[in-house]
């Protein structure tokens, strides 16, 4: 269970990411360098996971995307509309700090994401998911997510999915 106090929000000036570190270069360098001119660029949407003295203890991003409607099961593709691709959003990255890990944080920003893409009102068939390594997509599957694509494992690529009209209904 997810250990209070913790608020998720969007991203502000007034959080500290100096300090973030959650044991991954790149998703550490994106949040303190890259993440405010994606915002900015309206290319990505951050919400971060703060404690009551304003540290950033994780991380997740958002964007729009679609995905091509072969890419998708059988039975879920024949309940979607004969068009090339379905829309589609997609959770860029997600990270917890090293200090904050296996507390049940990583989960709850996960069901906060979720939760957020359902309430929008531009409708999107899936959340997708591009995981890092086995590890991460073990994180995911763990929460159901199903690969995206035949090819996509061969190509090296870990991309996942969740239908987002199962997780409404949930
Ligand atoms: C992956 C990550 C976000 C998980 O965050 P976390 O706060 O440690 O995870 P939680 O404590 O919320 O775990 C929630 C559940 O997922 C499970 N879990 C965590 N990591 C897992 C993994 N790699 N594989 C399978 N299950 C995993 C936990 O056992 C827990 O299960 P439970 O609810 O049934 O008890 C975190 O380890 C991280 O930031 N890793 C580095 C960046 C990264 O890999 N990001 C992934 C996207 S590329």
């Amino acid at each position: 269970m997810i250990r209070p106090p913790f608020l998720i929000t969007a991203l502000d000036a007034a959080h500290d990411r100096s300090r973030f570190d959650c044991g991954t270069p790149a998703l550490d360098r994106y949040l303190r360098e890259q993440v405010s001119q994606d915002i900015r660029r309206r290319v990505a949407a951050c919400f971060v996971a703060i404690t009551d003295e304003l540290r950033i203890a994780g991380y997740y991003t958002l964007a729009t995307a679609s995905v091509p409607l072969v890419d998708l099961p059988d039975p879920l593709r024949r309940k979607l509309p004969l068009n090339a691709s379905v829309p589609a959003i997609r959770m860029g990255r997600l990270a917890v700090d090293g200090a904050f890990k296996g507390q049940g944080l990583g989960g709850a920003l996960l069901a906060n994401a979720l939760r957020r893409a359902i309430a929008s009102d531009i409708p999107a068939a899936v959340l997708i998911v591009d995981a890092k390594d086995d590890t991460a997509a073990a994180f995911y599957r763990h929460y159901g997510f199903l690969q995206l694509g035949e090819a996509s494992r061969e190509e090296g690529g870990l991309r996942l999915f969740l239908p987002l009209a199962t997780v409404k209904r949930l």
